[in-house]
């Protein structure tokens, strides 16, 4: 049987707390919500959570608060199958946890890092035969700028493959640019970082997301998009979060490129079908079958 493989994700683990309302608040408004739920999220243990669906073997490198959301996140975590003793509590830290307001299949977020920030490069350290025992390396930007910048020059030195979602938008410093492996913003995050035009010296490097309409790969001469899918939405948080899980995933079981876009693309589309970052995460065989699918119907 082929192995399964070994994705390690470092980043944040955050409840989510989400209220479904008709219309956004405008500044100053108070509005009647139509429902509310907490839900596990966090950009980090979202993509560990989208990764460990489609198989991988996952282990999460992260912090929670030791306060009761605490608990139930790294529990959350643990019957998705994922190896959590690397995710231990901060004292007298709260969780960190997300506002987020969803409205007409939008959605407004505020994060509140808590202990996310307490992931330290000191802290990796303690992990870091995680790291070096891993096909691929996941990272986003919840946690400390100097923890993304420390893990992508351990695997940089040891060549273990990293992909870094430079999520919430950030800049990141051209030297550290430089040693990642692939960089998966979003149009947005794009533009913050490197403005209208992605730099040659990053070609073979960035995949630009773009929901619906799929991604772009600029590669080394023409950049290419590989199409995405339309779905009827319920809930777009964390279909980011599924494309990079399930990219990571295809990756490390050697796909090239433009097939690992397009597994990575079916699984975010799934993943908006259902309500909560975590809700829609499809398994294997439901990307599989949605690609199928795809392929009769056209
Ligand atoms: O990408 C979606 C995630 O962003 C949410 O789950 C929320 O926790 C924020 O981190």
């Amino acid at each position: 049987m082929k192995r399964k493989p070994k994705i390690t994700i470092v980043g944040s683990i955050n409840m989510d707390m989400v209220t479904v309302t008709n219309v956004f608040p405008e500044q100053g408004e108070t509005l009647v919500g139509e429902s509310f739920v907490t839900v596990p999220g966090g950009k980090g243990a979202n993509q560990a959570v989208a990764a460990a669906r489609l198989d991988a073997e996952v282990r999460m490198i992260g912090r929670v608060g030791d306060d009761s959301f605490g608990t139930v996140l790294k529990h959350s975590l643990q019957s998705e199958g994922i190896f959590s003793d690397s995710v231990e509590p901060v004292t007298d830290c709260s969780s960190g946890v997300a506002t987020i307001i969803i409205s007409d299949d939008n959605n407004r977020i505020v994060v509140t890092p808590g202990a996310n920030y307490h992931v330290s490069p000191d802290y990796i350290k303690k992990y870091k035969e995680i790291l070096l025992t891993s096909d691929i390396v996941l990272i986003q930007l919840e946690i400390p700028m100097e923890t993304v910048e420390y893990v992508t020059d351990v695997c940089s030195e040891n060549e273990i493959p990293i992909i870094c979602n430079p999520a919430p938008a950030q800049t990141i410093q051209p030297f550290y640019l430089d040693k990642l492996t692939y960089l998966t913003p979003n149009e947005t995050e794009s533009e913050t970082l490197f403005g209208k035009f992605v730099p040659d010296a990053l070609r073979n490097k960035v995949i630009v997301t773009k929901g619906d309409k799929g991604a772009i790969y600029y590669e080394e001469d023409t950049p290419f998009t590989v199409p995405g899918y339309r779905v009827k939405p319920v809930d777009t948080t964390g279909a980011g979060d599924t494309f990079n899980g399930a990219l990571a995933v295809a990756l490390a079981e050697g796909k090239l490129i433009p097939e690992a876009i397009e597994f990575a693309n079916a699984a975010a589309a799934l993943s908006v079908t259902s309500f909560g970052a975590q809700g829609g995460m499809p398994i294997r065989k439901e990307v599989h079958n949605f690609l199928d699918e795809q392929e009769e119907k056209s």
